[in-house]
């Protein structure tokens, strides 16, 4: 695949690996055939998700995407299907699901693993016949839809354990696309590294943010467990507490979680009578404490530099924007759980289903 079209696709990385993606993109993309993409928490996904269908001749209809994780259960059919005014309580009106939007282009169903059995079975069926009825009608609808599916999980597992159709997997996984971990691409990490810092300063109207070359090391060194999410939220918060216009290894030591253990066990009294959900909650508030400390730092520093140019005057600004808050909670909820979402959401007590849906709000 040509560079520009590399780029067009909003695709970074110059890896073998993601070369020889690219290549089997290429190939696969203008067909029907169903894909399922598997690769850890945020790999890549959904992005090559989007390179499929802007690849493909569907491409000026629509891209429905779908996180099967984040609809509450009782609604899910209905969303998918649509329904008829009336069909239940609480069907003020009909509507279209995400199966009859997607006509003529694509669906993506992100999270597969965690579509129900008997949805798994409804839509096998009108996967395979190519028509549906909608919740309380009569009439069947044809549709012309091409599949893109997602998961972290091993479906085969899922399978052997009787949680995921052995019929539904067979017909979703017709080509298998697996992306692989950041830490298997090691060569991607600087040039991700970059092109995030320079959105940042281009977002933020400020000069260009480098690297030393010892951060490049710590980070090519480092595992990723979240993958490009966890590389992209951390050189942003990294570039965000800084405030120098290079960025040294000690700028990101503090925030990876690897480290963090570390510097936690010698700073931090821990009573051990707490149990340990009590003391990883604790960990929490404390991080999070710590990053809004900083965060008024920096912005109190901002302030107090503007002001003194403009009046002389120094002001003082406190805030507590509750949504960053929760942001910022979820952030390292997901980062101590190296990113497992449900042990994420186990932290926060949320559902599974909330948490997905949460990320998806704040862009995580
Ligand atoms: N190759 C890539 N080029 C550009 N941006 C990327 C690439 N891979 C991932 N990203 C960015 O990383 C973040 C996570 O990507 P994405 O949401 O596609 O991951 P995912 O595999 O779907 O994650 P999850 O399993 O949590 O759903 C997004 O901000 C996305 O833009
Ligand atoms: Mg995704």
């Amino acid at each position: 695949m040509t560079e520009t079209l590399q780029n067009e696709l909003g695709i970074i990385g110059k890896s073998r690996e993601i070369k020889d993606l690219l290549d089997m993109l290429t190939q696969i993309a203008p067909t029907d055939i169903s894909v399922l993409i598997y690769g850890e928490s945020g790999v890549g996904k959904e992005v090559f998700s989007r390179a499929i269908h802007h690849l493909s001749q569907r491409k000026e209809k629509p891209l429905i995407s779908v996180n099967c994780g984040a609809i509450p259960e009782g609604i899910l059919e209905s969303e998918l299907f649509g329904h008829k005014k009336g069909s239940f309580t609480g069907a003020i009106d009909s509507r279209k699901g995400y199966f009859e939007l997607a006509d003529g282009g694509t669906l993506f169903l992100d999270e597969i693993a965690e579509l129900p059995i008997t949805t798994q079975v409804k839509l096998l069926r009108a996967i395979e016949s190519k028509e549906f009825m909608s919740i309380g009608s009569e009439k069947v609808t044809k549709v012309d839809v091409r599949f893109i599916t997602a998961t972290n999980k091993n479906l085969q597992v899922e399978v052997d354990s009787k949680r995921f159709r052995e019929d539904f997997y067979f017909r979703i996984k017709a080509v298998t696309i697996t992306i692989p971990p950041l830490r298997k691409r090691k060569s991607d990490i600087q040039i991700f590294s970059e092109h995030f810092l320079e959105n940042f300063s281009k977002r933020n109207n400020i000069g260009q943010i480098e690297l030393t070359s010892d951060a490049i090391d710590f980070l090519m060194n480092y595992s990723w467990p979240g993958n490009v999410r966890e590389l992209k939220n951390t050189i942003e918060t990294a570039a965000a507490l800084s405030r120098k216009n290079l960025l040294d290894r000690s700028d990101f030591i503090a925030l990876i979680s690897e480290n963090k253990s570390t510097e936690q066990n010698k700073n931090v009294p821990i009573t051990l009578r707490k149990s340990s959900e009590e003391l990883e909650k604790e960990f929490l508030y404390r991080a999070l404490f710590e990053l809004k400390k900083d965060i008024l730092d920096v912005k109190e520093l901002i302030i107090n530099s503007q002001s003194t140019s403009e009046s002389g005057k120094s002001k003082e600004i406190e805030t507590y924007d509750i949504k960053e808050m929760e942001k910022e909670l979820i952030l390292a909820a997901l980062s101590k759980t190296k990113f497992n979402k449900r042990a994420a959401a186990q932290l926060l007590t949320l559902s599974e289903r909330t948490l997905y849906r949460k990320m998806k709000e704040y862009n995580l």
